[in-house]
């Protein structure tokens, strides 16, 4: 489908101290690698397997095995790049490409600053993070660039999403999976998630 909301204990745990104002900037940063982890435990569930042959200390066995190229992670910047530290810890040979993208508060629209994303990433899975996918906006936009650089199997994580960003992305990008840890209720009138968590990039880095 086209959304997943991983509605596993330890995240939706995690996910309220998150949203807690009284959290620190410190523990915020670990609870979103943390939970992130357990997001790219989902979001790599479809990664095709071959097997390899290898002798256990008993006997020679045909083992699963990755198959195909490593995977590439975009960190649409800055907030991605909490998330980014998360997914590497689980796939540490992937290669890493970033977006840098930031919200204009007065139009909400898009600006973007930054773009450099690995080689022959046509041949990959892409695994796009942002921890806030709210009007939408910023990751439409930035999976149009990845998709101008060849990108044509990409995943869209994120921490908090709201009915107007998924919507506005199925209908911009309908073959971007998107995983998130809570669909909240909507936006409000600045355009940010209620009841949310703040500006994610503010909280991780003040
Ligand atoms: C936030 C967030 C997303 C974007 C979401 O970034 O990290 O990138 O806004 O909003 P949208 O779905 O309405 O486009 P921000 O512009 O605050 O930049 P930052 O990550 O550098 O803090």
């Amino acid at each position: 489908d086209h959304l997943t909301v991983v509605d596993h204990p330890l995240v939706q745990h995690k996910l309220t101290i998150m949203r807690d104002k009284a959290t620190s900037t410190y523990e915020f940063r670990q609870l979103l690698r943390e939970l992130t982890q357990l997001l790219a435990y989902e979001v790599t569930r479809e990664l095709p397997l071959t097997t390899t042959t290898i002798e256990t200390p008993m006997e020679d066995m045909e083992a699963p095995i990755l198959a195909g190229k490593k995977l590439a992670l975009v960190s649409i910047l800055r907030a991605g790049n909490g998330m980014l530290d998360g997914v590497l810890e689980l796939v540490p040979s992937a290669r890493v490409g970033f977006v840098g993208m930031y919200r204009d508060e007065e139009t909400m629209q898009p600006v973007q600053y930054y773009f450099k994303v690995p080689q022959q990433i046509s041949d990959r899975m892409v695994i796009a993070v942002d921890p806030m996918l709210a009007t939408g906006n910023s990751s439409v936009a930035a999976i149009d660039l990845l998709k101008e650089a060849g990108a044509n199997n990409i995943r869209f994580l994120c921490l908090l999403a709201s009915p107007e960003g998924v919507a506005r992305m199925k209908e911009a990008h309908p073959d971007v999976k998107i995983i998130t840890a809570s669909l909240d209720r909507g936006l409000n009138e600045k355009g940010y998630i209620m009841p949310g968590l703040g500006d994610a990039g503010d909280r991780m880095f003040g």
